[in-house]
């Protein structure tokens, strides 16, 4: 498979066979194994996994759902930095169907009759947030059991706002009569570790969550409209009333923000930092600028949402950590607008420029915040086809978009940024920022890959004629770039209906005469998709998290629902007793050194 390969291909492993079945698979020459599973103990005294016999306390100690986002931090002082640190995982959303016994699947996602208080709050436990400890002994990853640094975060934890917004108004509720106290965070899909240390983690589908019918005439109407609010897919509503828009209509206007965490202090408070804007955060990925500022690339997950750029006021300190401690409080929001000639601008959000007025309904920057989606369409941003993990590449200085699919693009809404009508596969835009400045205000872009199969002419998938029939894929979503400057390339939705192959991972080269060639690598079983990657210092170690294993293939009609008792897969246990566990999965090389070479 090698001899297929450009030369100089930097992706030096044999190519894994595209396909689906009920395991994960992993390039020849590299091990795959299980570091940790929903229900596996995070806390001590957490109980033994029990899934006919859950309960909401059990779950706030042990390892939460939909692992998506994992960063790792070195412990400070080790030896070796590759075999000692700190993982940091999200717990992106619940799978009722496939967690509870008995429940069944009704009208899709929405409206599970059979939901009860104590269920709600097991998935209130569930989401969140998880920081373990580990260490690699003889090659091998492992969880150190009762770390002083292991910490649960769930729907529950207290935070604070922070920022232009904090205190606001808008941000006010029964409960919390400051607007700077919230219960909590949910939907946190993607994130970003930061160079001093800690975890930026992202609120994405909020709206999800929210049940209710705000009141006649309330302020927020347009605002929660723009956002999908209410969503009503989970019943939390139903038993906690600062998720019923008729009870409570500032509360959801407290989530959709980026949280920052000090993950080696557990009693630290997480911080939701207004200054980045509120929408659905995909993630928050960064790099410092030349000067020393902090940028930070975010994605917003809707069709024809946007690509957003935070720019930190004051250079990182890098000698004193503690010194950054709120530096994402202050700082320039702005959105992309790609234009037709392969230029780009970053249009400020800034309160009081262009149309961002009281005329326009914002009173000031912490209403511009709180309705960012809607400045941003005032700014005439570049509606593109969902964006989702953006990743700077620090040895080229380019800057990577995934574009996951649009199938609402119609022909007459094309644009040279989101070139395809009827977008099923995605695509990846790369942005060179002028003067290899990413705080620069201008950039040149251009289409890296538009994904999908090149076998089928309709497509349109540029993938390079090097790319064999195992090395295409559709829907980029999380991406990485590790410390020889490749990128890797996690995706979310593909099948065996709909692609011929599950979701994984792909290496795709970005320079030279191998550019848009692409290498399958990883694997995911049946109905998951693939989250995380992220690499250790010396990318010795990849570690990918495989997300909601077991679900319907929705695009296949014989396929039948999913539920906990009949899974489209019992991975990673194969019990029958057990059902399928969203895990994260530790990658290496067998014999040692950088993955994937
Ligand atoms: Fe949670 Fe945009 O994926
Ligand atoms: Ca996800
Ligand atoms: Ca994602
Ligand atoms: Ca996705």
């Amino acid at each position: 498979a090698l001899a297929a390969q450009p030369e100089g291909s930097p992706f030096r492993f044999p190519e894994l066979p595209a396909g689906s079945d009920a395991h994960h698979h992993v390039a020849e020459g590299h091990a795959a194994e299980i570091l940790i599973r929903w229900g596996d103990p995070v806390l001590p005294g957490a109980p033994t996994f029990d899934p006919e016999r859950q309960s909401a306390a059990a779950q706030a100690r042990q390892f939460g759902y939909n692992n998506d986002f994992i960063g790792y931090f070195p412990m400070p002082g080790t030896d070796d930095p590759a075999a000692h640190g700190l993982l940091v995982v999200n717990h992106e959303y619940t799978n009722e169907e496939l967690m509870f016994p008995g429940l069944g699947r009704q009208d899709g996602k929405a409206a599970f009759a059979g939901m009860t208080r104590e269920l709600a709050e097991i998935e209130m436990a569930a989401h969140g947030g998880s920081v373990l400890e580990i260490r690699r002994v003889d090659g091998r990853w492992q969880i150190v059991p009762d770390s002083r640094f292991a910490r649960r975060i769930t729907a529950r934890t207290p935070m604070l706002m922070t920022g232009p917004a904090a205190g606001s108004e808008r941000l006010r509720t029964g409960a919390d009569r400051q607007g700077r106290h919230v219960l909590g965070m949910i939907n946190n899909c993607a994130g970003g570790v930061t160079p001093w240390g800690t975890w930026l983690t992202c609120e994405e589908n909020i709206n999800y969550y929210f049940q209710g019918a705000l009141p006649e005439g309330s302020p927020e109407a347009r605002n929660h409209k723009r956002l999908g609010l209410p969503g009503n897919l989970y019943a939390w509503g139903r038993f906690d009333p600062r998720f019923d828009l008729a009870r409570e209509p500032n509360e959801p206007n407290r989530f959709g923000w980026v949280v920052e965490i000090d993950p080696f202090d557990p009693a630290s408070v997480p911080r939701k930092r207004t200054a980045m804007g509120r929408f659905k955060h995909e993630g928050a990925a960064g790099i410092v600028a030349r000067d020393g500022r902090y940028v930070v690339f975010q994605g917003d997950d809707e069709r024809f949402d946007y690509v957003y750029r935070f720019v930190t006021r004051d250079a990182v300190d890098r000698a004193n950590p503690a010194a950054n401690r709120d530096i994402l409080d202050s700082g320039t929001l702005s959105v992309a607008r790609f234009d037709a000639d392969g230029r780009g601008t970053w249009l400020p959000i800034v309160h009081g420029q262009g149309p961002l007025t009281p005329e326009n309904g914002f009173a000031d920057q912490a209403d511009v915040l709180i309705e960012t989606r809607r400045a941003a369409d005032l700014l005439g941003a570049t509606k593109m086809d969902r964006p989702e993990d953006v990743e700077a590449n620090p040895r080229t200085g380019k800057v990577y978009v995934m574009l996951t699919n649009n199938h609402r693009r119609k022909p007459e809404a094309v644009d040279p940024a989101n070139p395809r009508p009827d977008n099923r596969f995605g695509h990846i835009v790369e942005i060179a920022p002028d003067d290899r400045d990413h705080a620069a205000p201008g950039f040149a872009w251009e289409v890296l890959l538009r994904c999908g199969d090149p076998a089928v002419a309709a497509v349109g998938a540029t993938f390079s004629s090097a790319t064999t029939r195992d090395g295409w894929f559709g829907m980029p979503d999380n991406c990485s770039v590790d410390g020889l400057g490749r990128l890797w390339v996690a995706t979310d939705g593909n099948s065996a209906s709909r692609t011929g192959r599950a979701d994984g991972i792909w290496g795709v080269e970005t320079e030279g005469a191998g550019r848009g060639t692409a290498r399958h690598f990883f694997q995911v079983p049946t109905g998951a998709e693939m989250c995380g990657p992220y690499f250790t210092p010396d990318d010795s170690t990849f570690f990918v998290g495989v997300q909601h294993p077991g679900e319907a293939d929705e695009d296949d009609p014989a396929a039948l629902p999913a539920t906990f008792e009949a899974p489209a897969t019992r991975w990673p246990d194969f019990d029958p007793a057990t059902p399928p566990r969203p895990s994260v999965v530790a990658i290496t090389r067998r014999g040692g050194g950088r993955v994937g070479t």
